[in-house]
């Protein structure tokens, strides 16, 4: 599906060489799509805590007018309007989402705004299929994503420029010496992740994929933030 899809004023890319890559497995899927149409609703309000922290991660993509940036597992779109005010009317947003009732919401800001430049796919990140290759990518709070290891490489080689700038924000386990921290995440995770596997490191696979310039702790060791580079 798309929702809003209005030519760029960037030059298009070659298309991609690499097929999409494999999808979460079914399972995968309908757990997300159970966990997030239930959280759609209310989404936004419970994100509200985080948006100093989506804040800094849209910094640190150093977005320039005229470029096209992709926000992986969108949601509802809380990302968008700082990524559209850096790109600009010339430049591109791209969000892809693979939960329906979090799309929606996504359509409603996009029309709401205005905005001809900021398209929207339903799909898994790993199939989608993009008209362009992007200058930048934000990862911000998709730890099931990040934990589709095999998957991962081939969409940051089909989806972004090499060299684009990639951001990453989640939750991660802090140190044992900080047990609320960890009783928080552990909390929240339940809540809002498909499995707690990786948690540990959620950002390893991405990290292995990029040149990583920064790693660093946020929220009471909490969460991470992670820049790098393709
Ligand atoms: C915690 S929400 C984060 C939403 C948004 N990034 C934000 O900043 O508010 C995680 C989102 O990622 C989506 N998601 C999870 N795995 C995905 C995948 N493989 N492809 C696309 N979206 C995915 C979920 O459906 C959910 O909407």
């Amino acid at each position: 599906m798309r929702t809003s899809s209005s030519p760029g004023h960037s030059p298009p890319d070659s298309p991609p060489d690499n097929g999409p890559a494999s999808s979460p497995d079914g399972p995968l899927q309908d757990k997300l799509q159970q966990l997030y149409s239930a959280r759609a609703a209310r989404y936004d309000l419970e994100l509200a805590p985080f948006a100093t922290l989506r804040d800094e991660a849209i910094a640190a993509l150093q977005l320039q007018p005229g470029r096209t940036v992709l926000d992986l597992g969108c949601g509802t779109g809380l990302s968008l309007p700082a990524l559209r005010q850096a790109v600009g009317s010339r430049g591109r947003v791209i969000g892809v989402e693979l939960c329906p009732a979090m799309l929606v919401r996504a359509q409603q800001r996009v029309a709401e705004a205005g905005w001809r430049n900021v398209e929207l796919q339903l799909a898994s990140a790993e199939q989608t299929v993009l008209k362009r290759t992007a200058d930048a990518a934000l990862f911000f709070f998709t730890h099931d994503l990040l934990q589709q290891a095999s998957a991962l490489p081939a969409l940051l080689a089909r989806a972004l420029k090499p060299g684009a700038r990639v951001v990453a924000v989640g939750l991660c386990w802090a140190p044992p010496w900080q047990p609320w921290s960890n009783a928080f995440v552990l909390g929240a995770a339940l809540y809002s992740v498909a499995s707690l596997d990786g948690l540990a490191q959620p950002w390893r696979h991405l990290a292995a994929a990029l040149r990583v310039s920064q790693l660093e702790r946020r929220c009471l060791d909490a969460a991470y933030l992670l820049q790098g580079c393709r």
